[in-house]
């Protein structure tokens, strides 16, 4: 295991995170950037594992024992804890500047990383474009999770604790072999969504109509993350593409933030070309102001009303349905229906217009259920290798519900048809 430590707060969890990897059995080689040395001294990891620390690209000393090529062969997995923001944006462009980029540049290796920063950067555009480049280049990314930051700031952007990766390790592939020896020594059972990605939507999106002002709608993103909750739980690579809400990110999930319908659209479909199953559990907006104006709609005194036009969002869950990879496959397609009346012919018209492979129902104008409720109930409609089937699943607790729409959703994509 190659332990990257770049320049974050979090630095000073990584000592315990090279305690728990070495008590894990796993074999630890720790690389640092310029900056995480400012945070923990190389001292405190090489004690920690028994191995020289590496810091320089440019150490003939270090060159003449174990070259940063061979440094980069010798790993089976290289784990970055904490990944700032820089790292993450010199990672996604190739960037070989130091050892740790170089490193990752030049190696094979399975490679995750926890990221950790402030809040605002974790959020801001460009670091969520590298979040998903870096996923599409195959990194996984652990966390980051929600809550108080050292800045004082609230928000995602905590690095995942030590404890927590290790038990994500636990569920990966050749990282984890040695890690799950020391979680789970006598039996290894095969958990039901292991091996699978699964990419979930959450919330309701912003469509702004002015800086101020925006058209969106009473999700919570209840929903949406108890189905991430389940299928982390069940052993699924999970990443959640969510709208403004403000609940935390489940444990082990990857959650990207989006605001609007095509910010949800373009990120929705570059994950579904490499996930088995994908969830559309937002709320998204069909309409968005065709010009948001650039400067504070004004009251106009002599007029009664306004008119806004509004135009068509992409349909996200119907473009999925319509891709095809090389092989001619999709991803197994989930997605909901959110009615107030006509439930099951509504959601029988959405099945078929969207080309769904299975559909939620839920009646939202029902009392304590559905919009921001904590319960929900919902009438399951689906096509696998079998046929048709449906279901009615009773109030109950999102949690609960969400673990009977995955399980079906798990049994239908094990017989699905080849699309
Ligand atoms: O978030 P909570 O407060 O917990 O509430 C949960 C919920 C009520 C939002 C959830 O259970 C739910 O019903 N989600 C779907 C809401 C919705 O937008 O339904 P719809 O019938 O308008 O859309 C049908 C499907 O098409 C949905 O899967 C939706 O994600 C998808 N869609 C809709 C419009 C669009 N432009 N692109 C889409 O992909």
């Amino acid at each position: 295991m190659l332990l990257g430590i770049s320049a974050g707060i979090a630095a000073y969890k990584s000592a315990q995170l090279a305690r728990l990897l070495k008590q894990a059995g796993c074999e630890v080689r720790v690389v640092m950037t310029e900056g995480a040395q400012a945070f923990i001294a190389p001292l405190t990891l090489q004690a920690l594992t028994g191995e020289a620390v590496r810091t320089s690209l440019l150490d003939p000393e270090a060159e003449a024992g174990m070259g940063h090529i061979e440094l980069a062969r010798w790993a089976d997995t290289i784990l970055i804890a904490p990944g700032t923001a820089d790292l993450m944006a010199r990672l996604a462009l190739g960037i070989a500047d130091d050892l740790l980029t170089t490193l990752c540049l030049a190696s094979e290796a399975e490679r995750i990383m926890a990221p950790a920063m402030n809040q605002a950067m974790w959020r801001h555009p460009a670091t969520q474009r590298n979040a998903a480049c870096l996923q599409q280049d195959g990194w996984r990314l652990l966390g980051p999770e929600s809550g108080e930051q050292a800045c004082g700031d609230t928000g995602p952007g905590r690095m995942l604790e030590p404890e927590a990766i290790m038990a994500e390790l636990a569920t990966l592939s050749s990282a984890a072999h040695l890690a799950r020896q020391a979680h789970e020594p006598e039996q290894q059972t095969q958990l039901p969504a292991q091996g699978l990605h699964i990419a979930i939507t959450a919330g309701p999106t912003r469509e702004p109509l002015d800086p101020v002002r925006y058209l969106s709608n009473h999700s919570s993103g209840k929903m949406g993350y108890a189905l991430a909750a389940v299928a982390t739980e069940l052993g699924a690579q999970v990443t959640l593409i969510s709208g403004p809400v403000s609940l935390p990110t489940p444990e082990g999930v990857t959650r990207i933030d989006v605001e609007t319908a095509v910010e949800m659209h373009a990120t929705s479909r570059r994950l579904a070309s490499e996930c088995d199953l994908f969830i559309g559990c937002a709320a998204v907006a069909d309409y968005r102001a065709e010009a948001p104006a650039e400067h504070k709609i004004k009251k106009r005194v002599d007029e009664d009303g306004l008119t806004l036009k509004l135009i068509k969002n992409p349909d996200i869950i119907a473009d999925i349905t319509a891709m095809r990879d090389a092989a001619g496959g999709r991803p197994f397609v989930v997605g909901f229906a959110a009615e107030t009346r006509d439930l099951e012919s509504y959601a029988r018209d959405k099945l078929e217009r969207k080309r769904l492979d299975m559909i939620v129902a839920n009646n939202v104008a029902t009392q304590g259920l559905g919009f921001g409720a904590d319960h929900n109930a919902a009438l399951l409609l689906w096509r696998d290798g079998d046929g048709e089937g449906g279901e009615d699943l009773p109030p109950q607790p999102k949690r609960e519900l969400a673990r009977m729409i995955i399980d079906r959703a798990l049994a239908c994509l094990n017989t699905r048809p080849v699309h």
